[in-house]
């Protein structure tokens, strides 16, 4: 059965900072049992049998696009692909035209990256059965990455609830920061965000769910000190052109993760990073390939959280959220929504 309109607001993805904690907590739930399931032998299901999927990635990726696009054939749902290039977009078509036309031809869900932060707020108001994921909006958010990050953290047995997390790196410009911030802190971590000043906004404290859950340094030593977790973010090599940067040559001497800086500060801590990653960056590449790394694991995570995403996106009236609580999930993340443009 199509989604109700009356779900579609619990079956969208737009953010993290949408999301309630109980709904968080559901979508961690759901894909750790996937996990255990897509570990297992040839995992097929037929939970999505009969529903359409389509990929919208209107910018480069792989890890998303082909994590949801296994996560979504391992559900039994028909996943088709769209790119700008070869769609009607390069005629000259409008999003919400390409968008309007997807939900008439009967798609249930389109999962949507796009360079134009808050592409799915101002879309979604307009579907009446069509659920949208956000795949990454410019410098907004990429909630799918946080889930993953969090259930990476989960099954190796690490829980956010009090945990030290440090954010290094080129923050400015990431989506995967700023649902880092709202989900780490949602679920109860401190965060400690660090970089060169050129690349930290002014207000990412006000993003913390838990008033007071994020501080902020220019310091490396600080930040990693203590940390249980280091995510290290990928430095935007167009930084450096925008002179943000001053040389490479700085970036890496004064905030590139290595294995002997985590060992000292911080020994024990785990290191993650959303990829893609530039090695020898802004991530030491032994220290990428050390034990301590779960970059893999959260590639491996990164299927199971999309397998939930998929299913709450396509099965809205199973997963739909009282109104009320809804409504007050809505007023936070204008609040939030506010913050982050604040800070970028
Ligand atoms: N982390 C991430 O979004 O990777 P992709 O750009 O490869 O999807």
């Amino acid at each position: 059965m199509r989604s109700n309109p009356r779900d579609l607001a619990s079956a969208h993805l737009l953010g993290i900072a949408d999301l309630l904690v109980s709904e968080i907590e559901r979508l961690l739930r759901v894909g750790e049992r996937a996990a255990r399931w897509l570990a297992g032998e040839a995992p097929k299901s037929d939970v999505l049998r009969g529903r359409v999927v389509v990929l919208g990635f209107l910018e480069p990726s792989t890890r998303t696009r082909v994590s949801f696009e296994i996560a979504g054939k391992r559900l039994g749902a028909d996943t088709i692909n769209l790119t700008g290039g070869g769609s009607s977009l390069d005629k000259g078509e409008s999003l919400l035209d390409t968008v309007w036309t997807l939900e008439s031809m009967g798609v249930d869900c389109l999962v949507l990256r796009h360079a134009r932060s808050g592409v799915g707020n101002d879309l979604a108001p307009r579907l009446e059965r069509m659920s949208l994921v956000n795949g990454g909006d410019g410098a907004h958010e990429h909630p799918t990455q946080a889930l993953l990050d969090v259930l990476a953290l989960r099954l190796r047995g690490v829980s956010p609830g009090g945990l030290r997390v440090a954010i290094v790196g080129d923050v400015a410009y990431s989506r995967v920061a700023r649902s880092d911030l709202f989900l780490l802190t949602a679920l109860g971590a401190h965060v400690t965000v660090c970089g060169p000043p050129s690349l930290l906004p002014a207000g990412l404290a006000g993003m913390a769910r838990a008033p007071g859950s994020i501080a902020v340094t220019h310091d490396l030593e600080d930040a990693v000190s203590g940390a249980r977790v280091v995510i290290a973010l990928r430095l935007q090599r167009e930084r450096q052109e925008a002179g943000l940067v001053p040389s490479i040559e700085d970036y890496v001497r004064g905030y590139q993760i290595t294995a002997d800086r985590l060992e000292r500060l911080s020994p024990g801590a785990l290191v993650l990073h959303p990829g893609p990653m530039n090695r020898g960056v802004e991530i030491e590449s032994r220290l990428a390939d050390s034990p301590a790394s779960l970059v893999r694991e959260q590639v491996t995570a990164g299927v199971a959280v999309r397998c939930a995403v998929l299913e709450r996106a396509c099965r809205a009236g199973e997963w739909a959220t009282p109104a009320a609580a809804r409504a007050q999930a809505n007023v936070e993340a204008v609040r939030a929504f506010a913050a982050a443009r604040e800070a970028s």
